[in-house]
């Protein structure tokens, strides 16, 4: 499903990412974990081509995505929920999902993809007129994974979606993202709350410092004391 070989990325003259290799199947649910200011946004800000790339590939179901606009990366059914949401907060919560599916393919289908976000999310459905700028944070990062859905993603790429929620919150959100993943749709889930993602995730890369350090199933990684006490010990 995607493949990623040698990834180089730099801001400027400060090497973001230094040959980092990823493999993703299909069906499968990744996760990227690592401290802040690892790497992990600007490598699924690269993947989602978002930020140029100095050197490696990025393949997509077999086929080079290196040079891609976002556009249309969007078309090889790939969609994004970025960090921090980045909803319109002035436009009402079905404007957003609208922005979901503007490219022609995933306009075709809106009624049906409408109804599968509003069955999964019905609080959405009650407040699809209210402004997004209203909603909580648990609701706001709602929309955010609703509106990637409207783009009917073969792969989904998700960047700390637990952030600045309430614990319980949080639970909700990897509850979702994993029934997602059991409908079929790839998940690469990048976050800084290791237990959380490892809980839901086949298998795991961890990031540090723009290097990929160790990747492995969540079982191998808990195994592994130097990875343990670093990522799993006390307040992660
Ligand atoms: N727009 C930018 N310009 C310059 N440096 C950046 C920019 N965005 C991120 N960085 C730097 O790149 C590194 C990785 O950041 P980021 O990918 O956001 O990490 P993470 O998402 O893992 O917290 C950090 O050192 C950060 O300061
Ligand atoms: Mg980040």
């Amino acid at each position: 499903m995607l493949k990623i070989e040698n990834l180089h990325v730099s801001y400027g003259e400060a090497t973001a990412l230094s040959d980092v290799s990823i493999t993703l199947g299909e069906g499968e649910l990744v996760c990227i974990i690592g401290p802040n200011g690892a790497g992990k946004t600007t490598m699924v800000n690269a993947i989602a081509r978002l930020l140029p790339v100095r050197a490696g590939k990025i393949i997509i179901d077999g086929r080079d995505a290196t040079n891609l606009t976002p556009q249309q990366l969007c078309d090889f059914g790939v969609a994004i929920i970025p960090e921090g949401r980045r909803l319109f907060t002035s436009m009402s919560v079905e404007e957003n999902l609208d922005i979901g599916c503007y490219r022609p393919g995933a306009r075709a289908n809106r009624a049906q993809s409408l109804a599968r976000v509003y069955d999964m999310f019905p609080v959405l459905s009650e407040r699809r007129r209210q402004m997004a700028s209203t909603l909580s944070g648990g609701q706001q990062q709602m929309v955010a994974i609703a509106r990637a859905l409207m783009a009917q993603p073969k792969l989904l790429l998700i960047d700390e979606p637990s952030l600045g929620l309430a614990p319980v919150i949080i639970k909700q959100v990897f509850e979702t993202i994993s029934a997602i993943n059991a409908q079929g749709v790839s998940i690469l889930l990048i976050e800084q709350n290791a237990t959380k993602a490892l809980a839901i995730s086949q298998r795991a890369y961890v990031l540090d410092c723009g290097a990929m350090i160790a990747e492995g199933t969540p079982a191998e990684l808990r195994g592994r004391s130097e990875i343990n006490a670093a990522y799993f010990g006390h307040g992660h």
